[in-house]
């Protein structure tokens, strides 16, 4: 694993889109799992600008995104669906038929990434609690796309995002650790609030405590952290 700390996040969010663009270019066809919340937002701006200003091409690309609320529906406005609409999708020449989403039929989601040959990169955020996607922290790592229950801090999180806490889904449906570290090439976001995340992992013990400790263990993942926002 190779921590990059960068001073802000404009910088954080810039180099993650030319890596994702890199990939991109290299290979048009290229699988892409995605991630919400906010600290991808910005590397989703400076990817809708490489679209527009310098023509990157969506068309052929396939994205894979990491987890879902259970019980919203997708038009709902804090569905991960609409946050990826808004947020990259609609400013983007990908066709909808490339755009993928778990749901419960999770055998089948493993099938598709794998049918189309895997994820060629994997963009990541990372909860307070060391979680990924929504793989919260347990005494086992999940391996496969599943469904979970939200830790009391995701939900306290996420609560900013809904009128209350009762408002906030309490399951959702996350690729598992296993889906994850399938991926050729992982990189990771942490804003300036993540601080504490990182200082953990620099410590190099792997626990499914802290379940964003497993990437360690995978070949090619770059952690982007931002020393200040
Ligand atoms: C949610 C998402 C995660 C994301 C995390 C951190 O729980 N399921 O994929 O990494 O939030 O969000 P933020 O980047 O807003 O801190």
């Amino acid at each position: 694993m190779q921590i990059v700390t960068v001073k802000s996040y404009d910088e954080m969010s810039n180099l993650a889109s030319k890596m994702i663009a890199e990939q991109i270019k290299s290979k048009p066809d290229s699988v892409l799992g995605l991630a919400t919340g906010s600290s991808p937002v910005g590397t989703y701006e400076k990817l809708i600008k490489r679209h527009k200003r310098d023509g990157l091409d969506f068309s052929c690309v396939t994205t894979f995104n990491l987890d879902e609320y259970c019980d919203l529906s997708r038009k709902h406005p804090q569905s991960y669906y609409t946050f990826m609409m808004e947020n990259l999708f609609s400013h983007i020449n990908i066709p909808s038929k490339n755009i993928n989403f778990p749901d419960d039929n999770f055998e089948k989601y493993e099938k598709k990434i794998k049918n189309s040959g895997g994820i060629d990169l994997q963009l990541l955020g990372v909860g307070h609690n060391g979680h990924i996607g929504f793989n919260e922290p347990d005494d086992v790592f999940h391996n496969k796309t599943h469904k979970i229950q939200l830790a009391e801090s995701t939900i306290r999180a996420n609560a900013r995002f809904f009128n209350s806490m009762d408002d906030v889904p309490k399951t959702a449906i996350t690729m598992g650790i296993g889906t994850i570290m399938a991926a050729k090439k992982i990189i990771l976001v942490a804003g300036a609030d993540k601080a504490s995340v990182i200082n953990e992992l620099k410590k190099e013990t792997v626990s499914p405590q802290f379940p964003v400790s497993i990437l360690h263990y995978h070949p090619n993942c770059t952690i982007i952290h931002a020393s200040s926002s």
